[in-house]
């Protein structure tokens, strides 16, 4: 048997209650129902929350990342979680799911999904951060601190396990194709693309040795289905401790709130709130953007607990941070920067009122 362990997280907005901001419980129940009954041969464990309207899955098992029976157990999971949507008439029923002809793999069907298969370590805690109302992107400025800045990761600068830096492997959204960076010593190359997250995101972070650290839920998403298909609030599994950063020094980024794509109409700036899972309701112009992060010791697979890490009152301060900075930005209301440049916009009017208007422009 393959003694490495797969660690699957998979999300998927397959209806809305109330509106695009949280989960009916019955949706969340009749997932551990099908994962219960439907995953019992192939599963270690599962754990099953959401964040704002999307669902979140965690798996973990020994069938390694993209295999077929776990994307299809996943897949049908969120049908069935759709049937229970139409069935109370949730908004926006099924609107992840993007194809009806699901053919073995989720990638490029809708759900997000970040997966990684290691050999697990004598004590492996991991954290797993959900995010809704943003994208991707949003998770490059927490993995720059987390794994290149001392300033932030004090083990960068101390800890002789992980002095020598980190591998970034980053993924052009518009190009589809890969680059990685060795880090401290092309740090400054790196930042030239990640300081640009619209486009450059980061997919995946490993030692200098070649072991996976992080892995995102990024992938290339605004040409699915031949068309802008919205944003894709993301997950990030990160491994913690004993030569990867501590567990302090992953949440650490999030104590200064930064601001992201997303927030109403995916087509805002906001801050992004780390929150406890209860308050993982966006609601105030359906927002703003938020996130959870929790934690997990892995024990031969089997998943202990989680741990709800962004409940810790250290956080409060960034929270009404946050509240602030959405104050401050809400009051431009339609102006730029608060709502996104012309190409980035989930929603727009332009080419209608451009048509309109044609004849009037001289
Ligand atoms: C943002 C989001 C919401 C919706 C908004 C309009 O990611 O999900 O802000 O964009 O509520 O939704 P519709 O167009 O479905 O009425
Ligand atoms: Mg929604
Ligand atoms: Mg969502």
């Amino acid at each position: 048997m393959n003694s490495r362990v797969t660690l699957s997280v998979f999300k998927a907005d397959v209806g809305g209650y109330v509106g695009h901001g949280s989960v009916h419980p019955d949706m969340l129940q009749k997932a551990r129902e099908t994962l219960e009954q439907n995953g019992k041969d192939i599963l270690i464990d599962f754990f099953v929350t959401h964040v704002g309207d999307d669902i979140n899955i965690v798996l973990t098992h020994r069938q390694g990342v993209d295999a077929e029976p776990i994307h299809t157990l996943v897949w049908n999971t969120f049908l069935n979680c759709t049937e229970v949507a139409q069935k109370i008439k949730l908004y926006g029923a099924g609107q992840d799911l993007l194809s009806d002809a699901f053919s073995g793999n989720i990638k490029g069907m809708g759900p997000g999904i970040a997966e990684m298969e290691f050999e697990e370590r004598p004590s492996e805690p991991i954290i797993i951060f959900m995010a809704d109302k943003t994208e991707p992107g949003a998770w490059n400025f927490p993995l720059y601190k987390i794994f290149a800045d001392p300033f932030n990761t004090i083990g960068l600068v101390i800890d002789p396990k992980m002095h020598s830096g980190f591998c970034f492997e980053v993924l052009d959204l518009i190009e589809d194709k890969r680059v990685t960076f060795s880090c401290p010593e092309e740090l400054y190359d790196l930042l030239v693309f990640l300081g640009a997250p619209n486009r450059f995101v980061v997919k995946g972070v490993f030692t200098k040795a070649g072991e996976i650290a992080a892995i995102s839920s990024t992938q290339k998403m605004n040409q699915l289905a031949g068309r802008y298909v919205g944003k894709d609030d993301p997950v990030m599994i990160v491994r913690c401790q004993n030569g990867l950063p501590a567990v302090g020094e992953v949440l650490e980024p999030f104590a200064n709130p930064h601001l992201v794509t997303g927030w109403m109409r995916g087509s805002h700036y906001g801050p992004l709130i780390p929150v406890s899972q209860k308050d993982a309701v966006p609601t105030r112009f359906d927002g703003p953007p938020r996130v959870i992060a929790l934690g997990f010791q892995l024990a031969n697979g089997k998943l202990i607990g989680p741990q709800d890490l962004f409940a810790d009152m250290a956080f409060d301060k960034a929270r009404q941070k946050a509240l602030e900075i959405a104050d401050y930005i809400r009051q431009l209301g339609p102006f730029e920067p608060h709502r996104l440049p012309l190409d980035e916009m989930e929603y727009t009017t332009m080419p209608k009122v451009m048509e309109k208007l044609k004849d009037r422009f001289k």
